[in-house]
């Protein structure tokens, strides 16, 4: 018999909830018994319209797949450094956001340390704070979705272990922004601010704040060319940070962590960003038709989005059995079990011919 090494395992770990991710095209595809291009997934606020398709030519003739890529992306950050109208000096890319959201805990936190997380919101922080070690201070949004800001500031002062406060604008699941107000007062604090820009070109990108990155040593802000860019299954991400902390970020990262598909792909997206905004315009177009469309459903109560996606109240019905009943229809949407969103559910904006299958057959449900 070897030796059982589970015992020792981190005892955090061990006894932490694993983050339950959404299922891939092919494993519903075989659970619903339906093709893939006959499932409309609205669970994950992806791009429907997928990349550009100078992606799709970049990829195919990509001259180096057996180099090691450029630890650096410097091609890449180049590009983004004409897209965000920042110095390069000021940006690294991730393998998606999520990368980078996990690489900033490993600078800040110990074991012990604390971050602040404002729920309902998306759920790597808590997920990447517990396999950091870390604690998490939740304080909740109110009943709009809005920032408590006076209980934030209320939890760092009484926490001195807090070193890094979570913000979303769009926020995901609701798609609200923070206001310029709240950030000012949250950048007051002697923490690290980590805004999460993930939907931001939804909103329009006048609505960033990532041109306040120099002037604040204690801002970060993360984006995806997930959402915006369709290039979620290549997973590339990058982050505006202060000069002070970017130098440690370098040391800490793993060298290859933005492979040579991912920065091929978002160059091209960058070089081919009008079309890109293009489906994003068509997308925005496209989630107020939807918005409306929803609010004629007896049952839903849509919430006013700047992102990709609508959350819905579910009045008088059992939400659950809303996206079981659309499932078995091969239309995916997202549930929430989370205390506080039980009775909420998420639809990704899709094309027009989606929105047509969702808002029928949420009609004859
Ligand atoms: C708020 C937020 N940030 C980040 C991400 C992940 O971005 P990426 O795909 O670049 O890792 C998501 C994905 O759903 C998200 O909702």
């Amino acid at each position: 018999m070897s030796f059982d090494a589970t015992s020792l395992i981190r005892p955090d770990v061990a006894s932490m909830q694993p983050y339950v991710p959404i299922l891939p095209f092919e494993v519903l595809s075989a659970q619903l018994g339906l093709p893939p291009e006959q499932i409309i997934k609205l669970d994950a606020n992806e791009n429907p319209y997928g990349p550009s398709p100078k992606v799709r030519q970049a990829l195919a003739s990509m001259s180096y797949p057996h180099i090691y890529p450029d630890p650096e992306s410097r091609l890449l950050r180049a590009a983004l450094s004409d897209y965000v109208q920042l110095p390069m000096e000021y940006l690294l890319a991730g393998h998606g956001a999520d990368e980078l959201i996990d690489l900033v805990m490993r600078l800040f936190l110990q074991p012990g340390d604390a971050i602040v997380n404002c729920p309902p919101t998306f759920g790597i922080y808590p997920f990447d704070a517990a396999v950091n070690g870390a604690r998490v201070c939740n304080v909740p949004r109110r009943a709009d979705f809005t920032l408590d800001i006076e209980a934030i500031l209320r939890t760092v002062g009484a926490e001195p272990r807090c070193k890094l406060v979570f913000i979303t604008s769009p926020n995901n699941p609701d798609g609200g922004l923070v206001s310029d107000g709240d950030i000012d007062c949250l950048l007051r604090l002697p923490v690290v601010i980590v805004l999460d820009e993930a939907y931001v070109e939804f909103a329009g990108l006048e609505h960033s704040r990532i041109h306040m990155v120099p002037h604040y040593n204690n801002l970060i802000v993360l984006r995806s060319f997930s959402k915006w860019a369709g290039l979620a299954g290549l997973r590339l991400g990058y982050g505006a940070f202060p000069l002070n902390l970017i130098q440690h970020l370098w040391k800490i990262k793993q060298p290859y962590n933005v492979n040579v598909a991912a920065q091929v792909a978002g160059i091209a997206s960058l070089e081919d960003r009008e079309y890109l905004l293009g489906n994003v315009h068509r997308l925005v177009e496209e989630r107020e038709r939807m918005a409306s469309l929803l609010r004629t459903i007896p049952y839903l109560q849509p919430y006013p989005s700047y992102a990709n996606f609508i959350l819905c109240k579910v009045l008088g019905r059992d939400a659950f059995e809303i996206k079981q009943k659309l499932a078995e229809r091969g239309i995916l949407i997202r549930y929430y079990h989370t205390p506080g969103l039980t009775d909420h559910v998420r639809f990704s904006v899709g094309r027009p011919e989606d929105t047509e299958c969702v808002i029928q057959a949420l009609r004859e449900l």
